[in-house]
C-alpha cells in the first residue's frame, strides 16, 4: 500500500473512532495510536492549547477569558495523548515547530529539523516533522505533531490527509 492508499483506508477508521464520542482526550489517544502503529512513526501525539498564569498552571480559563473574544494573554501548549518516547510538557506560543504552527495557524512540514530555527529537540532521533493545527471554530485548540527518524518523511499528501483527520476530533 502506498501512502495515499494507507490514508484512504485510515480516514474511515478515524471517523468511526471519533463519531459519537465527545471526550477529546480519548479521541486523541486513539488517533495517536492508530497513526503511530499504522505508519511506524517515531513520535505521534497531540499538544493542547492551555492557558496558564504566572508562577503556576491552572487547568481552566477564567470565566472572563472564556467569554472574551481575546486569546488568554498567557497560554502555552501542554502535552496531550501520544505514542513514542517521553516528550517536553510545555511549549510556548510561537516556539518550536508546534508553537509556530499554532501561531501561524497552518500546517508546518519540516524536511530536516536541524534546518528549522528554534526546533525543540525532545528526542535527538527525530529528523523530520509535521505539525497540524486543530481548530474549533476560529481558534486553534491543539496541534497534532508527528516525528520521523528519517529525513523528509512528510509531504503534501500527509498534510492533506492529516488535516482531514483532525477535523473528526
Ligand atoms: N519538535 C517539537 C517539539 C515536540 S516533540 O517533537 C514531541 C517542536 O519543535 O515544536
Amino acid at each position: 500500500m502506498n501512502k495515499t492508499e494507507k490514508y484512504e483506508a485510515l480516514l474511515p477508521q478515524v471517523k468511526a473512532l471519533c463519531e459519537g464520542e465527545n471526550d477529546m482526550i480519548a479521541k486523541m489517544a486513539n488517533v495517536a495510536a492508530l497513526l503511530h502503529y499504522e505508519f511506524g512513526f517515531w513520535w505521534t501525539g497531540f499538544y493542547r492549547v492551555r492557558s496558564s498564569e504566572v508562577g503556576g498552571l491552572r487547568p481552566e480559563v477564567t470565566d472572563a477569558e472564556a467569554t472574551s473574544d481575546l486569546r488568554p494573554s498567557t497560554s502555552d501548549l501542554i502535552l496531550g495523548p501520544f505514542q513514542g518516547p517521553i516528550a517536553c510538557v510545555h511549549i510556548a506560543y510561537g516556539r518550536g515547530v508546534c508553537g509556530t504552527a499554532w501561531k501561524e495557524r497552518r500546517t508546518i512540514v519540516v524536511a530536516d529539523v536541524e534546518e528549522f530555527p528554534g526546533h525543540i529537540a525532545c528526542s535527538s532521533e527525530s529528523r523530520s516533522e509535521i505539525v497540524v493545527p486543530i481548530f474549533k471554530g476560529d481558534d486553534v485548540i491543539a496541534v497534532l505533531d508527528i516525528d520521523s527518524r528519517e529525513l523528509a518523511t512528510f509531504d503534501d499528501t500527509d498534510r492533506r490527509y492529516l488535516e482531514e483527520m483532525v477535523k473528526f476530533l
